[in-house]
């Protein structure tokens, strides 16, 4: 039988008895916290949304006149009326996808993607960094100037250069490391402020 994870369990179960699908959540809760990247009214593109949490705290912070469109290669279950879901693969993603939903810019893209990790430090870094830069690439073709970019990333070589990338299209970007992500897990987060256009 697998080992109990006491810290694991403490979060995800505080998660369900808030509604949410997954422990997720209060990453999001801490960054919404401390840079209220999410306002009402706002449009949300969330990639690598399932099982759903991010999607559901956004959902409710950008209330009736703003959207939340997911992305996951899984399924997701929840169900509102400002969500939308895709079940594709972020690099399979374009135009079309947002023009059938009648949507051309975003005020916020975020990004909870990663890989199935594999125990090989070097390689997930490497397949999380690509996922990060997807992000990136997906956040400059479709973000409104001044908008907001979270990426998640496991850290590792590449991230100094993933962030000063970044920074070229920015005006901040910053690491934060929230204090519900587990200390030993190497997963940071990019928050990149007022994108450039
Ligand atoms: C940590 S989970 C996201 C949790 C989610 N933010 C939540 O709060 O419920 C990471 C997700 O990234 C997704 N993912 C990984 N690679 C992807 C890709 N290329 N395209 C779309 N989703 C991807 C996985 O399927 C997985 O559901």
């Amino acid at each position: 039988m697998a080992k109990k994870n006491p810290w694991f369990d403490k979060w995800a179960k505080k998660a369900k008895e808030k509604g949410f699908p997954a422990r997720s959540v209060f990453k999001l809760e801490e960054i919404q916290k401390k840079y209220r990247i999410l306002r009402p009214g706002f449009l949300v593109l969330d990639l690598g949304c399932a099982p759903g949490s991010w999607s559901k705290f956004a959902a409710k912070l950008v209330g009736a006149k703003g959207k939340v469109v997911g992305v996951d290669l899984q399924e997701v279950k929840i169900s509102l009326p400002n969500f939308v879901f895709l079940q594709k693969d972020a690099f399979t993603l374009g135009n079309k996808d947002f023009e059938a939903l009648e949507i051309k810019n975003f005020d916020v893209v975020l990004s909870d993607m990663a890989p199935k990790t594999t125990g090989d430090k070097f390689g997930d870094h490497v397949r999380s960094v690509e996922l990060a830069k997807k992000a990136f690439e997906l956040a400059i073709q479709l973000l409104k100037k001044g908008g907001s970019l979270v990426i998640k990333v496991f850290e590792g070589e590449k991230t100094p250069l993933l962030k000063k990338e970044i920074e070229k299209s920015f005006k901040s970007v910053k690491f934060f490391k929230p204090k519900s992500s587990r200390k030993e897990s190497r997963e940071i987060f990019i928050i990149a402020l007022g994108f450039k256009g």
